[in-house]
């Protein structure tokens, strides 16, 4: 009975932070405005697991499917990303945040991945927090170059497909080397995945709020924290 209790607060929380476009379009602003009110709300979705005790934070920043949006959006995106870690090395490092990506980050323009790479290299000895940012991420283009990396290991004669486990394509996924989520919240009252971690969050508690991401703010993380420790986990047992 004990061990099917929740822990009160989860290790890993898991955001889509959805509703951008919306928030600015209900106050007659362009798209990108509602993209940098939605940085604030990244930080105090950090302060909020930093002030709890959450040790993994996975943010949805861009989908790869995202890069079907008009190449003017884009470029916007691209522009507060890179404005965003510049902002936040100083910061992570100040807060003992370490900064982590998931993703085919190789697709972001240069600039981004030079300041991505800095950020990483300077938080990477930091323990009271991982943020992972999820950029240029699809589960399904996850699980097909896992699934290729197995695959050239086979046929170097690495690995005997008969020893082909649920852990060998877990450690084979861009999140090997964290637990998967325990809670994930969607903002925006939309209730689909869209392409999100769909193997890593098999056993997740699901959160929708109705607010967009650039309102979701501390009380409303807390509040959401607050719900999960009411659930209670099965994991498919009694
Ligand atoms: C989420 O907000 C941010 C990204 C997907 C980059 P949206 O841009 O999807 O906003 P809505 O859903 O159109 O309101
Ligand atoms: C999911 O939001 C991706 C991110 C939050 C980065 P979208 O707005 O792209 O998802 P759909 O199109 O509503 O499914
Ligand atoms: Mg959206």
């Amino acid at each position: 009975m004990g061990e099917a209790l929740p822990d009160s607060v989860p290790q890993h929380v898991a955001i889509i932070m959805d509703g951008n476009g919306r928030w600015a379009q209900a106050r007659g602003l362009p798209r990108k405005a509602g993209h940098r009110a939605g940085a604030e709300s990244v930080r105090e979705a950090v302060d909020a697991c930093l002030e709890l005790g959450v040790s993994f934070l996975t943010l949805y920043a861009f989908s790869s499917e995202n890069w079907n949006r008009p190449q003017k959006e884009i470029d916007a995106l691209m522009k507060l990303l890179e404005q965003f870690l510049k902002s936040k090395g100083k910061e992570f490092s100040k807060k003992n945040v370490r900064l982590r990506t998931i993703g085919r980050t190789n697709l972001l323009p240069p600039s981004c991945r030079e300041q991505l790479a800095k950020v990483i290299n300077d938080t990477s000895g930091n323990t009271a927090l991982t943020v992972i940012l999820a950029l240029s991420y699809g589960s399904r283009e996850e699980l097909t170059d896992a699934t290729r990396r197995i695959a050239l290991k086979v046929q170097a004669g690495e690995l005997d497909p008969a020893d082909i486990e649920k852990e060998t394509i877990a450690r084979h996924l861009d999140t090997a080397e964290f637990p998967d989520p325990d809670f994930l919240i969607r903002t925006s009252g939309e209730f689909r995945l869209s392409n999100f971690l769909l193997w890593q969050l098999s056993y997740a508690e699901l959160f929708i709020s109705p607010k967009n991401w650039p309102d979701f703010r501390k009380t409303d993380f807390r509040e959401a924290l607050e719900d999960y420790s009411r659930r209670q986990r099965r994991f498919g047992r009694v």
